[in-house]
């Protein structure tokens, strides 16, 4: 399911490109873009076979620079509210795909593009990647979560430094920060992906949902329930196909085959 501005493409091992194509404008989020994603990962969403997702930026200069200053410019309160509830519902529906997501990010990540990769599982950038919450500076804050997910992922100290200053960092700090997860060079970034998607390909497809699903819902519940919860996902791993073929396999010295 594509649109002029997004394109969704599947392949036939179920590893699904999400890609912004808006390339002149950086990438910017626009109304446009903002209904690409929506139509593109609900697509995602209701498609069994899907193993993992990269979400990228079309061009060589961005991921994504931001939500759309121009269309921003125009908003009134109630506006700006209905848009920034717009955003926060389609990442939340990308934080929800139960198939593992990374943002790919080479080159400028700021702002709400900054937003989405936050909201996608883990991030590889590439080291000419760019990160920034540069809101500030615009007379506004952050409005597609970056307020909450940026503190959750890197803690409120950090965060409150990118926010409130609204400086960038390259791609090695935001690894010591915890925001990259990868550093790779751009002319190793293919095979960096290409060994992500073998790894979600080899393992158990049941599996790799529920330890998602575990983290996810886990890290909303008190200790003590996320642990309950823990359990009940790992029993139910037992009911299925998976659990009895992989460890067949290990036993038997062959590789196992999980029905994708
Ligand atoms: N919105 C709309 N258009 C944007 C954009 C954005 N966020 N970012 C870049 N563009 C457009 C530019 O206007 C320009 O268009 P024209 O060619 O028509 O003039 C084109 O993309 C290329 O950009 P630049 O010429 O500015 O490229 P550069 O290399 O000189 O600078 C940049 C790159 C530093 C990323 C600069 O474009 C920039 O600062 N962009 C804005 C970044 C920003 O402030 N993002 C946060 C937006 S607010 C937000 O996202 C709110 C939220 O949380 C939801």
């Amino acid at each position: 399911m594509s649109t002029e501005t997004v394109r969704c493409d599947i392949d036939e091992r179920g590893i699904a490109h999400l890609t912004i194509d808006r390339p002149k404008a950086l990438n910017a989020l626009n109304s446009d873009v903002l209904d690409g994603l929506d139509a593109g990962i609900r697509d995602l969403a209701a498609r069994d076979e899907v193993r993992g997702v990269f979400v990228r930026g079309a061009g060589d200069k961005a991921f994504v620079a931001g939500a759309d200053i121009g269309q921003m410019r125009e908003l009134d309160p109630a506006g700006a509210e209905a848009f920034a509830r717009r955003g926060l519902a389609i990442l939340e529906q990308l934080e929800r795909l139960p198939a593992p997501v990374v943002a790919v990010v080479d080159g400028y990540c700021l702002g709400g593009g900054c937003e989405l990769a936050l909201a996608c599982d883990w991030i590889v950038a590439t080291d000419q990647a760019v990160f920034g919450q540069p809101e500030v500076g615009l007379g506004i804050i952050p409005g597609f979560g970056g307020t909450q997910r940026l503190p959750r992922r890197i803690g409120p100290a950090a965060a409150l430094d990118l926010i409130t200053t609204g400086r960038q960092v390259d791609a090695h700090e935001a690894q010591r920060l915890g925001l990259a997860q990868h550093v790779v060079t751009a002319d190793s970034l293919e095979q960096t992906l290409s060994g992500i998607a073998k790894a979600w390909l080899r393992n158990a497809p049941g599996a790799i949902r529920a330890a998602k699903e575990a983290i996810y819902t886990g890290a909303d519940l008190p200790q003590d329930r996320a642990l309950r919860l823990e359990a009940s996902l790992f029993a139910g791993g037992f009911a299925g196909d998976e659990q009895a073929e992989g460890m067949a396999a290990f036993l038997e010295k062959r590789k196992p085959g999980y029905a994708g």
